[in-house]
């Protein structure tokens, strides 16, 4: 029957389309429901278009300040955020199709519309229903908010979120930001690069909040050296908008503070979608803070058969954790038994520069469990393959369990943690301790012999510092 699958997944982001690449492979009919671009928020408003506006910044300030240290004269360096713009609207187009051709080539069918769920694993999308024999899946993501109660609403002019910011034509004068978590953080290096004077402001004590305290501490000094004014434990009070102008008054250190700027950027947190989406009718109950409330072992709503995945079913609100569910729940519906998520192993990642990631606990959350702990730390200052890429800002910092060696917490602020947090995601998700992930011999030279010098550093035994 055309209009019914043995799963169909609403919204295809990277939580959806991945969950339904693995329930096409599993044998299951399957059907994704979305009403916007494959690929979700991730691919066409978050994640890769900003990787490659933060690419453009990273030559920017290379060629700015580097450049001729390295042997390279260039001539004053001009930007044009608007050319960066339109490329990294290319590669967000080229990500998005490339999931429409793993859609086709998995024989998916991709129903274009708005989802909303009815009684008995049934969905509607415009005047038809279609029917899951085996399970409907909740997809639908997040998206940006404003802080109304303040006067900040998005008004997509003046005041505007990572939605706007990624298809301005030119980068402004001023621009204060609102919010230093990933996304926050992120844009004040890339307006940064362009040449925009960014603020960059954030309510608790230190921006990147939930990083380790030291990497947080790093790339405030970095942001500082680049220009970029930061304002911790700093709360937004008022704001006053206009079309073209927004007054904001902070309070930061007992101080009141105005700020002027041309745009103000939202990256306080995002609200996820779960409106007019028939839940109640359906069964689908939210939790207090209005995620969809998910057994957390098996991601199945209190409907039968409505599983939930990504942004929506709960944090960390993060692509590749939205992806793993989506495995892990075609697997569940298609009566195999996959291990369980292990949501204390989902690496963070900040692409500012330098980049930032971590996995595990942070020292202060190891003194909080009242754990026993020994710190490793190493430098890029002293790493060789650091100083001849003269990128020696950050280190690498390692937690260790003080009785049985295991690795705690992981934190690395490099040119390129992102690529290397993984060594450590694999050492812990396969519980090897600190001493086995220094046994494994490393590359010379290379950044990750940061990572062994670190393990080292642990147990009073480094070699190069
Ligand atoms: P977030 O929740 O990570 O950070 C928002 C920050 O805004 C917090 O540090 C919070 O303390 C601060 N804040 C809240 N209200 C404030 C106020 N009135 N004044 C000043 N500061 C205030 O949210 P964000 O950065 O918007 O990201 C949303 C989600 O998307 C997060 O889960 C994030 O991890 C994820 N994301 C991940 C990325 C990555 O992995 N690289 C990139 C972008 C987003």
């Amino acid at each position: 029957m055309a209009n019914s699958f043995d799963v169909i997944i609403i919204g295809g982001g990277p939580a959806g389309y991945v969950c339904a690449i693995r329930s096409a492979q599993l044998g299951m009919s399957t059907a994704v429901v979305e009403r916007d671009k494959l690929g979700g928020v991730c691919v066409n408003i978050g994640c890769i278009p900003t990787k490659a506006l933060l690419h453009s910044a990273y030559v920017a300030n290379l060629l700015a300040h580097d450049a001729k240290e390295l042997g390279i004269e260039t001539g004053p360096v001009k930007t044009d955020y608007g050319v960066a713009m339109k490329r990294s609207r290319k590669v967000a187009d080229q990500n998005s199709k490339g999931a429409e051709f793993l859609m086709k080539k998995n024989k998916i069918t991709v129903i274009k519309g708005t989802g909303v769920l009815q009684a008995g694993r049934k969905v509607k999308v415009g005047n038809d229903v279609y029917e899951a024999k085996k399970a409907v899946v909740i997809a639908t993501g997040s998206r940006v908010k404003g802080i109304p109660q303040i006067g900040l609403e998005i008004n997509r002019t003046s005041v505007i979120s990572s939605d706007e910011a990624l298809f301005l034509e030119k980068a402004p004068a001023t621009m204060a930001i609102v919010g230093a978590g990933a996304v926050g953080s992120e844009f004040a290096d890339i307006f940064n690069a362009f040449g925009t004077k960014v603020t960059l402001i954030e309510a608790l004590p230190r921006i990147l909040p939930l990083e380790d305290a030291e990497s947080s501490d790093a790339i405030t000094k970095s942001f500082r050296k680049r220009g970029i004014t930061v304002l911790a434990g700093a709360i937004v009070k008022k704001a006053t908008v206009t079309a073209d102008k927004v007054t904001l008054e902070v309070e930061s250190g007992g101080k009141a503070e105005t700020i002027e700027a041309e745009k103000v950027l939202m990256a306080a947190g995002r609200a996820v979608n779960t409106e007019n989406m028939g839940f109640k009718e359906a069964g689908v109950d939210v939790t207090d803070r209005g995620f969809v409330k998910v057994n957390r072992e098996t991601l199945e709503t209190t409907a039968k058969g409505v599983y939930c995945i990504g942004d929506v079913a709960g944090p960390p609100m993060l692509a590749h954790k939205g992806s793993r569910e989506g495995v892990h729940v075609a697997e569940l519906i298609a009566g195999h038994h996959p291990p369980p998520i292990r949501y204390d192993n989902v690496p963070s990642v900040t692409y500012c520069h330098p980049e930032v990631a971590s996995i595990g606990l942070t020292e202060d959350q190891c003194k909080e469990q009242k754990l026993e702990y020994q710190v490793g730390r190493f430098p890029f200052s002293a790493n060789g393959r650091a100083r001849a890429s003269n990128e020696t800002e950050g280190f690498v910092k390692v937690i260790r369990g003080k009785r049985y060696g295991e690795i705690l917490g992981a934190h690395i602020v490099a040119s390129h943690a992102s690529e290397m947090i993984h060594e450590l995601d694999v050492a812990r998700e396969n519980e090897f301790t600190v001493e086995e992930v220094d046994l494994a011999i490393h590359a010379h030279p290379t950044l990750s012999e940061a990572i062994a010098e670190a393990c080292l550093d642990s147990m009073g035994r480094v070699i190069h510092i």
